[in-house]
């Protein structure tokens, strides 16, 4: 028999901040460069295996446009958990967000787990760099500082992204952790940090 708890969990944020993504990513293992809006609601379901125990998600992916704003409460009413998702390359989705935690403090079931999600990571984020040649740290040829052509790898080591960036990770952070919330920062795209919220979720949800 199927003895995993089922935990209703809901996704909010801004339209086009990555939801859908994110639970792609977690139901899934996949990423859509083109994904388009959700209309409504979108139910998946997916286990989440800890050391002791193991959670049916029960996932509903809300639509972020704002016409679809007021079916909203239907998602959230008696969701055990929640992610709020914000884009890290668009300052105004984590005001946005902060409206979502508003609401669902206010509205939802006063034990909710509340996660806050800063997506698109991989956006602000410097490309990985070639490898560099095993056992030779240094060019084969003898220049030294005077001769190295200045700035030449300056774009790689300060992140060729980080001008997207809009929202400080500190900031973010900081509210989160007033607001009594989980925060990750996150990319759909590359995966990073995906699991980690719903692992982090589960274990808060209590055992009864
Ligand atoms: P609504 O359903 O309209 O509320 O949007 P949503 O929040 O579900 O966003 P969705 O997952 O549809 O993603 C919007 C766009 O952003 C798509 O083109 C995605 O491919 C892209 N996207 C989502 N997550 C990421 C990410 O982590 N990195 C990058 N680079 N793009 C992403
Ligand atoms: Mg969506």
């Amino acid at each position: 028999a199927d003895r995993s708890v089922q935990v209703k969990l809901v996704l909010l944020g801004e339209a086009a901040v990555g939801k859908s993504s994110v639970v792609l990513r977690f139901v899934s293992n996949e990423f859509q460069p083109n994904k388009e809006p959700t209309i409504g609601a979108a139910f998946l379901t997916q286990k989440c295996r800890l050391e002791d125990r193991v959670l049916r998600y029960e996932i509903w992916d809300t639509a972020g446009q704002e016409r679809f704003h007021s079916l909203a409460p239907m998602y959230y009413r008696n969701a055990q958990a929640a992610v709020v998702v914000y884009d890290v390359t668009k300052a105004s989705s984590l005001e946005k967000a902060k409206t979502w935690v508003k609401e669902l403090q206010r509205q939802a079931n006063p034990n909710i787990v509340i996660a806050l999600a800063g997506n698109k990571i991989d956006l602000v984020q410097p490309s990985p760099s070639p490898p560099s040649t095993p056992g030779s740290p240094e060019p084969e040829d003898e220049a030294d500082d005077a001769t190295a052509t200045p700035g030449e790898n300056a774009g790689v080591e300060a992140g060729e992204g980080e001008n997207l960036r809009q929202v400080p990770r500190d900031e973010a952070e900081a509210y989160a952790q007033e607001a009594g919330l989980l925060f990750f920062e996150t990319s759909a795209k590359t995966g990073e940090g995906i699991v980690e919220i719903f692992t982090e979720i589960a274990k808060k949800i209590p055992i009864d």
